[in-house]
């Protein structure tokens, strides 16, 4: 199989860290690799297939003979330096928001839209509560037609990177939080990313731009509420939905199972459901206490889980990459 230069933009952070691992496990055929950050990390050791690599200042040089570049280093940098990158010869993959509601630059989830890659050559990965609430929904919008979508989510502190692991920590030892508005180990926190003028966050806004875009539904009714909550990892997100054609409980549960990647865990009475634990450290999507909303006709309420630094970030990325290798179209 063909090797590829790769470049890891933001190396030193938690979504670039577990680049590294997911780039191991799933021997991603690599011939040569770069680690950059910002100036700070410069000479910071990182091994990679048992060899050890210095980090590198991001430059705009930086991407001379690069195949792909995996970019997690926020919006700033991403504007500035993927169209560097993609000037230079590279597929780039980008985390930030930047790019994500370009109408030429794809949003993708390799599950449920990967044909869009063709649009660019600079792709976006959507953001972590989107992806893991898109799988399911994809699966019920083939089988069942989709008119409405509500979600709530619970976001584990490690969404808001290094910063956001270390207050729930520093907070857990009894110390006064330096990052979150409140003591992220005493409450549940409705406010991720800022506040707009219609009383929504951007993360909330995203979601629903995001849902619509990957789901080529423009006109999709969503609404979201996303909550920060005391956990370290991997998030959970409440989804309401409404169909158009009536379905059953049991006719969700085998459409669900069917899909890629979706893990089914619904059997409340053995307390048998989706947990933050179990999507720990791996590339599934939990879904669980699959049942008829009772507020309206065709409703649905589901609850999903998935580690929102790997599926949500950098695995759902390499997957995008790994797909593209196997068509020879990095
Ligand atoms: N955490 C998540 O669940 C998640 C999920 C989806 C998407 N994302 C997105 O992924 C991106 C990174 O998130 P993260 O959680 O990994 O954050 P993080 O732990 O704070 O890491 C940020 C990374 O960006 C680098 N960086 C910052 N400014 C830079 C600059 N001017 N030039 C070069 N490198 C720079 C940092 O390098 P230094 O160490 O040198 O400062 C570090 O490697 C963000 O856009 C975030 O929105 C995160």
């Amino acid at each position: 199989m063909k090797e590829y230069n790769v470049a890891i933009v933001g190396a030193t952070g938690l979504v670039g860290q577990t680049f590294i691992k997911v780039l191991e496990e799933y021997d991603f055929p690599t011939k040569e690799i770069k680690f950059l950050a910002s100036s700070r990390s410069v000479g910071k050791k990182i091994i990679f297939k048992n060899k050890e690599y210095a980090v590198e200042e991001l430059k705009e040089d930086s991407f001379r003979g690069i195949d792909l570049a995996l970019f997690s280093a926020g919006s700033e940098v991403a504007k500035h330096f993927g169209p560097i990158a993609v000037e230079a010869g590279a597929r780039v993959i980008d985390n930030s928001s930047c790019f994500r509601q370009d109408k030429n630059i794809p949003l993708i989830v390799p599950e449920v839209n990967f044909s869009d890659y063709k649009l660019n050559k600079l792709i976006a990965n959507p953001n972590c509560s989107t992806i893991q609430s898109i799988i399911p929904l994809k699966a019920i919008a083939d089988a069942f037609g989709l008119k409405r979508v509500v979600y709530s989510t619970y976001q584990a502190v490690s969404g808001s990177g290094q910063k956001g692991k270390n207050d729930l920590l520093r907070t857990l030892n009894g110390e006064k939080p330096e990052f979150y508005p409140y003591d992220i180990s005493k409450t549940c926190i409705p406010e991720i990313d800022v506040f707009l003028d219609n009383g929504y966050t951007k993360e909330e806004i995203k979601m629903v731009n995001e849902t619509r875009k990957i789901l080529h539904l423009p006109n999709l009714a969503v609404s979201a509420t996303c909550i920060r909550v005391p956990v370290l990892n991997s998030h959970g997100v409440s989804i309401m939905c409404e169909t158009e054609k009536e379905a059953s409980v049991e006719e969700v549960k085998s459409v669900l199972a069917a899909f890629e990647n979706i893990v089914v865990l619904d059997d409340g009475k053995k307390h048998i459901y989706p947990t933050s634990i179990v999507a720990n450290g791996n590339d599934k999507v939990y879904v669980g206490r699959i049942r008829k909303d009772l507020s309206c006709r065709n409703g649905l309420l589901l609850y999903c889980t998935a580690d929102n630094i790997r599926k949500g970030a950098a695995a759902n990325a390499v997957q995008i990459a790994s797909r593209l290798a196997k068509l020879d179209e990095i």
